[in-house]
C-alpha cells in the first residue's frame, strides 16, 4: 500500500514540477521556442500536417490540449492548459476562444465534446502510463468519428542516434507499436508522419527553409518512424 501510495505522491509531485516549469517558463517560452529558426521550421512542418488532418472537421469543435501559449489555437476552437500563466499568455493572443486552466484529466468536466483533439509537444513530458490516461480521457469527449492526433518522439530515432534526454523533459519516445498498444483496440489507427527527419539544427540557418519541403516528403515516407517526433492521428471507432 505504501509503493501505491509513494508512486502516486511522486505522479501528483511530477505533474506539479511540470506545471510550474510551463509557469516560470511562459513569458519567454515563444520566444525561446519558435521564434528561433528551428522552431519556425518545426511549426511550419507541424502545421501543415495538423490543417491536412483537421481539414474534415472545419466548422466543427476542435480542442488544443494543453495549448500552451496558444501556438496553434487558430486551428482549434477551444484550448486547455494547467498552467495559469501559459494560458494567461494564450487568452491574450486568443480572445475569442474558449479556453479553461484546467488538467488534461478533468477535460470531461467540459460541457462540449469535440470532433477533434489536438495535442502537441505534451506527451513527451508523460510516462507511457499517463500517456494511456489521457488517450483514453479523450475517447469520452470526442464525437464517434472524431480524431484524436499527438505527437511523441520517435524511440527508434533514439536508438539510432544515441540520443538520452536526462529527466522529464522529453524523456519519453515511443515507436509505432507502444503507440497502437497504449490506445488499445478502441482507436483505429488513421496516419502517422514525422517530423525533423533533418537534424536541422545542425543545417545552416539560411539552407533550412529548402530542406523543408524533403523533410515533409520523408516524413510521410516509410521513414517517418525515423523522424525526430512521429505525429499520430487515431479516430475514435464507432
Ligand atoms: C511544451 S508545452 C506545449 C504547448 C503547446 N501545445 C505547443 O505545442 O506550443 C507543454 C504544455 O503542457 C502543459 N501541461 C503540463 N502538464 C499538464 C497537464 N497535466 N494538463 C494540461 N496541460 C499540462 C504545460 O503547462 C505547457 O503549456
Amino acid at each position: 500500500v505504501n509503493q501505491g501510495r509513494s508512486q502516486t505522491d511522486n505522479a501528483t509531485n511530477g505533474r506539479k514540477g511540470l506545471v510550474q516549469y510551463y509557469d516560470q517558463l511562459a513569458n519567454h517560452y515563444d520566444e525561446s521556442r519558435f521564434a528561433t529558426s528551428y522552431g519556425r521550421y518545426l511549426d511550419a512542418q507541424e502545421r501543415r500536417v495538423l490543417r491536412r488532418w483537421l481539414s474534415p472537421f472545419q466548422g466543427g469543435t476542435i480542442l488544443d490540449l494543453a495549448c500552451g501559449t496558444g501556438r496553434l489555437l487558430d486551428l482549434a476552437t477551444h484550448g486547455i492548459d494547467a498552467s495559469e500563466s501559459m494560458i494567461h499568455l494564450a487568452r491574450h493572443k486568443h480572445p475569442h476562444k474558449q479556453l479553461r486552466c484546467i488538467e488534461a484529466g478533468r477535460i470531461t468536466e467540459l460541457p462540449t465534446s469535440f470532433d477533434a483533439i489536438f495535442c502537441l509537444h505534451f506527451f513527451m513530458h508523460l510516462r507511457p502510463a499517463q500517456i494511456a490516461d489521457v488517450i483514453s480521457i479523450t475517447l469520452s469527449r470526442l464525437r464517434p468519428g472524431g480524431v484524436l492526433i499527438f505527437d511523441v518522439p520517435s524511440s527508434q530515432r533514439r536508438n539510432l542516434t544515441g540520443f538520452r534526454p536526462g529527466g522529464w523533459h522529453a524523456g519519453t519516445a515511443l515507436n509505432c507499436p507502444d503507440v497502437r498498444a497504449l490506445a488499445g483496440h478502441r482507436w483505429l489507427f488513421k496516419a502517422m508522419h514525422g517530423v525533423l527527419f533533418f537534424p536541422i539544427h545542425r543545417f545552416p540557418e539560411k539552407i533550412r527553409p529548402f530542406v523543408r519541403p524533403l523533410d515533409d516528403l520523408l516524413g510521410a515516407s516509410a521513414l517517418a518512424r525515423i523522424s525526430s517526433y512521429v505525429l499520430y492521428c487515431l479516430e475514435r471507432r464507432t
